[in-house]
């Protein structure tokens, strides 16, 4: 059988510091019998500087012929003079929507020997383990009419357009229940159903998805702005999120604060089945391209690490070495190995992106 496939796409900003501790991961699985087969790729700033373009068709195309697709981060100051066209996000943006990825999943879990570096009091978050469903490739990230246009007054109007289908709410609902059944099965959905139309047509998907497919999970409804309140609050009473793609940037971020550092956290965006019975997959970390700290080694690669460890459990079927990866990062942190990000109040010594990177593989092997 043919190894899978990976197509890289390291990116701007820390992205290749970053995925250069996640190609040791891959080749130490490669030691192991379980090799992959890697290409890379350029995307978002580094796309345009060589191309034109924050993402070409040629790597668009291989983005839809792998088994799944690893990205880093794009984005930086250097690129805020582009038309919003090219614009490095645009290359992100553009691959979610033509690889139709429309569950984005966010886990947040503090590790342990975090709890204290979390903004919120240890007892607070110590434990959690919540998952965040984002839709990813719809509502008023994509929407239209959109843009800026003469209001005919002498001034101008911004337009965006908040959209979602029948379809839409009820395939990314399905995602949240089937992971809540692996989970503490419950679903807690999030939209503006008080304000917004398509907050009321979404809380009615939701529901029926529930009700005919999955009375078995626990549903519940909440405002997202109650829901963000809730986050930070009591994030533990919550195990299963779903939400729209605009609440879901807003509300993953802080949640992923309530860990720690946002240089902990992966996501997985899936599809649909691709012909393998693989669904259309990109993994990245939450965190952006960081170009304050971009080539200083200070980046944390753990995000990007775990995010590979969720293509092993999403893309591969091979949960335990996904388990094995992250408990390797577990013991890493255990240890006392910190980057940078990780360094609280007593202060100390940090650790390089590279060392880091070396620490895991040692835990791995070990
Ligand atoms: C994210 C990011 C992106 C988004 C940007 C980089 C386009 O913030 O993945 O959360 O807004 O979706
Ligand atoms: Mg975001």
């Amino acid at each position: 059988m043919a190894n899978p496939s990976l197509l890289i796409l390291p990116g701007d900003g820390i992205g290749p510091e970053v995925m250069a501790e996640v190609r040791k991961v891959i080749d130490w699985f490669g030691t192991q019998g379980i090799a992959f087969d890697v290409e890379e790729g350029l995307i978002g700033g580094a796309s345009y500087d060589a191309f034109g373009a924050p993402m070409t068709d040629a790597t668009m195309e291989r983005a839809q012929a792998v088994d799944a697709v690893l990205l880093g981060a794009v984005g930086g100051p250097k690129y805020d003079v582009l038309d919003f066209a090219v614009k490095p996000e645009r290359g992100l943006l553009r691959i979610r929507k033509e690889m139709d990825l429309y569950a984005n999943l966010r886990p947040a879990q503090c590790f342990d020997a975090l709890a204290d570096f979390s903004s919120l009091k240890r007892d607070i978050v110590a434990g959690l383990d919540i998952m965040i469903v984002r839709e990813l490739t719809s509502g008023i990230y994509f929407g239209e009419p959109r843009g800026i246009q003469d209001d005919n007054e002498g001034g101008r109007v911004g337009i965006n357009t908040q959209r979602y289908t029948t379809n839409e709410i009820r395939r990314v609902a399905r995602s949240a229940f089937e992971l809540a059944r692996r989970r503490g099965n419950h679903v807690c959905s999030m939209e503006k159903a008080n304000v917004m139309e398509s907050g009321i047509l979404w809380r009615e998907e939701v529901q029926w998805v529930h009700d005919n497919e999955y009375p078995d999970v626990e549903l519940s409804h909440m405002y997202a702005d109650n829901g963000a309140m809730q986050l930070v609050r009591n994030p533990k009473q919550f195990d299963v999120i779903v939400t729209d793609n605009l609440f879901g940037d807003l509300l993953s971020d802080a949640a992923a604060m309530l860990t720690g550092s946002l240089g902990m956290l992966p996501s997985a965006s899936l599809g649909a089945p691709m012909a393998n019975g693989r669904p259309k997959a990109l993994y990245e970390p939450v965190h952006g391209s960081a170009p304050d700290i971009a080539g200083q080694g200070k980046a944390n690669p753990i995000a990007c690490i775990l995010s590979f460890a969720m293509a092993l459990r999403y893309s591969f079927d091979m949960g335990d070495q996904a388990t094995r990866l992250e408990r390797a990062v577990e013991k890493v942190l255990a240890d006392g190995h910190r980057t940078a990000d990780l360094m609280g109040p007593e202060g100390g010594t940090p650790i390089t992106t590279s060392q880091m990177g070396d620490a895991i593989v040692a835990a791995l092997a070990g």
